[in-house]
């Protein structure tokens, strides 16, 4: 699968994307809540993680996980200067979130899917972490052509995200539409 080169960093926060994808009315479409633990998967550069953390009440905490260490350091730094202090990062493997069973109330995976090799074990490693009711919001590139965003064959289409985390015993209880190039889907953990 085709990743995501750190050294695209600034295509990950620009006005376009602030634009099209603005990380709090995101995150507040989607549904968090103040008292979520949240786990931001493949958070980047924190683009989402940093707003999620301000939108939560102090003690409860942002965990930015992301395979690339220059990543999660940028994160770090990003942080820092926003004053937030319940950020909390982990370098983590490519199908082990560090993070114990039936902790997180809502996992937050935008524009990560599309890079993964074995997603099914990626959605089962994920539905480890969250807590009973938990829920998981995905975001991604819908699958069109477009001037923006990775080639279209590398990207994974609505009908395949729904048919992969469904069949991994998820439930979807909401869909939207982000600037007419992204989906959205939250589903639930029910079981
Ligand atoms: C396109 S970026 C999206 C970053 C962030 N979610 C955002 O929307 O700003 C994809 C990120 O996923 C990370 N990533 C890829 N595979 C991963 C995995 N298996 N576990 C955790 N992070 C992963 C990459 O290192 C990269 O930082």
């Amino acid at each position: 699968m085709h990743k995501f080169d750190s050294k695209n960093k600034s295509k990950l926060d620009n006005e376009w994307r602030r634009q099209n994808l603005p990380p709090s009315k995101t995150l507040e479409r989607i549904g968090l809540k103040s008292s979520d633990a949240v786990a931001d998967i493949g958070c980047g550069i924190g683009y989402f993680s940093i707003p999620a953390a301000e939108m939560l009440t102090d003690r409860n905490k942002v965990f930015a996980l992301d395979t690339s260490e220059e990543m999660l350091t940028e994160v770090e730094k990003r942080a820092l200067v926003a004053g937030v202090t319940n950020v909390v990062t982990i370098n983590t493997e490519e199908y082990d979130l560090k993070l114990p069973d039936d902790s997180i109330t809502f996992a937050l995976l935008v524009n990560v899917l599309h890079e993964i090799n074995d997603r099914k074990r990626f959605i089962g490693e994920i539905k480890r972490i969250l807590k009973l009711e938990g829920r998981l919001a995905v975001v991604e590139w819908k699958k069109e052509d477009m001037e923006m965003g990775p080639p279209t064959g590398h990207r994974i289409g609505f009908d395949e995200t729904v048919r992969l985390i469904t069949e991994e015993g998820l439930s979807m209880i909401d869909k939207m539409e982000f600037a007419g190039a992204f989906y959205g889907i939250v589903f639930k953990k029910q079981e």
